[in-house]
């Protein structure tokens, strides 16, 4: 089998790349990434017969030849991150949706199976209190031009299977952790701010919840939708890991041997969604998946201990990051 990885070089991508190698040693993989900042080739160094294209997805005309010599594409490829789509929608409109149309087309032209990764972001967000979770009857309601950008993009996928007989399917993750993400996003900015001897930083009064679930296990339910998924379905992936922000900081201070109160306040982000929760009862019952990474403690630790190990590889990125968030954040007394 010929994989066309869309994003290979990104945080998920790259670990998809890694597990890949890793359990399915006949699969052959060509990487197709535009290597902005939150892509890295380090994440993929080391890795035998890995090509990598560097080509932005949106370019129908470079990718239509690497998806016609492809047996699947998984599409990975966008921007993902809240924070900077408040700042700038315009590059997350061009990622994430003409992105996918180039790849739409290309796959339909060639007749090539499709698996679109997308977000539970596109849900909107729920109460604290409300004991439902998304699942795939759950309406479309995204908040940020980052989760608009992504919602559009699963509506392109549907209406390409409806209309052109695509043959692709969907799936809507919940927040991920693990190795290679990039520093600024909430894990790993606040490890690498222990790391480098200063104070995590929690958004308002940290209350809100994320349904955590480790990278290889979103991968390894990838690895599942494309053995046995149905053709047009979307899979809502996570691993029953709800826990709020200020949990989160308290147990990596812990874990890292802080003060579990040692964390600044910050100036919450515009239209903050609440909290996000996954049923991924559908994914579980009928392809049988299920997540190894049951213990959120142990994963944020295994995490801790791999960007303690990795400086080189986060370091160069940390001060412009942070450079950056610094002009919009500001300490709450
Ligand atoms: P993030 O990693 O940006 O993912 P998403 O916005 O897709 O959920 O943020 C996860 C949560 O952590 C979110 O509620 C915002 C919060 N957060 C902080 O409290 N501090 C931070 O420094 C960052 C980056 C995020």
């Amino acid at each position: 089998m010929h994989l066309l990885v869309t994003g290979g070089a990104g945080f998920i991508g790259a670990n998809f790349v890694h597990l890949t190698r890793r359990t399915r040693p006949d699969v052959s993989i060509t990487v197709v990434d535009s290597m902005t900042y939150a892509a890295n080739r380090d994440s993929l160094a080391g890795l035998d017969a890995v090509r990598i294209v560097e080509v932005d997805v949106s370019e129908l005309a470079v990718v239509d030849p690497l998806v016609a010599e492809a047996d699947v594409v998984v599409h990975f490829a966008a921007e993902s991150h809240n924070d900077n789509s408040l700042d700038s929608p315009w590059p997350f409109l061009r990622s994430n949706i003409m992105g996918t149309f180039s790849v739409l087309e290309a796959c339909r032209k060639h007749g090539t199976r499709l698996h679109h990764i997308s977000t539970d972001e596109v849900y909107g967000d729920l109460d604290l209190d409300d004991p439902s979770k998304f699942d795939e009857f759950t309406p479309y309601n995204p908040s940020s031009p980052y989760s608009a950008s992504k919602a559009s993009s699963d509506l392109l996928v549907r209406a390409w299977v409806r209309s052109f007989g695509v043959r692709a399917t969907i799936s809507n993750c919940s927040n991920n952790y693990g190795p290679y993400q990039h520093v600024e996003k909430f894990i790993p900015r606040q490890i690498t701010e222990v790391l480098e001897g200063r104070r995590p930083k929690l958004y308002g009064a940290g209350l809100n919840v994320r349904d955590w679930i480790h990278v290889d296990d979103h991968n390894s339910a990838v690895w599942s939708i494309l053995d046995r998924g149905e053709m047009g379905r979307t899979y809502l992936i996570g691993a029953d890991g709800e826990v709020n922000n200020l949990t989160v900081v308290q147990t990596i201070l812990k874990l890292m041997g802080r003060d579990p109160n040692g964390f600044d306040h910050v100036s919450d982000r515009p239209g903050h969604d609440l909290r996000y929760a996954i049923d991924s009862s559908t994914l579980r019952r009928e392809l049988g998946w299920k997540p190894d990474f049951v213990d959120f403690e142990a994963g944020l630790q295994a995490t801790i201990d791999w960007f303690t190990h990795n400086r080189g590889w986060w370091q160069p990125q940390k001060a412009a990051v942070e450079a950056k968030y610094a002009r919009t954040q500001e300490v709450i007394k």
